[in-house]
């Protein structure tokens, strides 16, 4: 596995709309591979493949609960309940947090690391963590949508 460089704010492939994957192969494996080990090494919950200079629609997300790592391709929200305002930091917003508004709960439709078609609901932090993510494929970072933002606040999750 290998660490990959992370995309900062100000690179235009953080304002794409990402692609859909293709084909879940082997290389596609090996990238998600190598997003998680990134991801982990810098001590983030989740990151996305524009993050790392593929506007393509994969995400990796571990927040620290029974659901371990997981991988989405070509994720799509199709149902969202409540709504929520907590604190979001970025991977490729080094130091800027700020309070954003999401729904509380999600359900997302998504393909795993082996092609198959995955169903999750989520709340909490992770329901948190898969819109910031999927609004990477979107081209949208959550200083774009934030209700304010701080510099060099205390930390809830990187993303
Ligand atoms: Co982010």
């Amino acid at each position: 596995m290998a660490l990959l460089d992370i995309v900062k704010a100000g690179a235009p492939v953080l304002k794409q709309v990402a692609e859909p994957v293709g084909k879940v192969d082997s290389k596609l494996r090996k990238l998600m591979d190598n997003m998680a080990e990134t991801m982990y090494s810098a001590d983030g919950v989740g990151l996305a493949a524009p993050q790392i200079g593929q506007s393509i629609r994969l995400v990796v997300i571990d927040v620290g609960d029974e659901n371990g790592l997981l991988e989405l391709v070509n994720p799509v929200i199709v149902r969202k309940e409540g709504c929520a305002v907590d604190q979001e930091g970025c991977l490729s917003v080094p130091d800027v947090y700020g309070d954003v508004e999401r729904a509380e709960k999600v359900s997302v439709d998504y393909i795993n690391r082996w092609g198959k078609k995955k169903h999750l609901t989520a709340g909490g932090l992770l329901a948190r963590c898969i819109q910031h993510e999927l609004d990477h494929l979107e081209g949208v970072l959550f200083i774009d949508v934030a209700k304010s933002i701080k510099h060099n606040a205390a930390k809830n999750g990187k993303e």
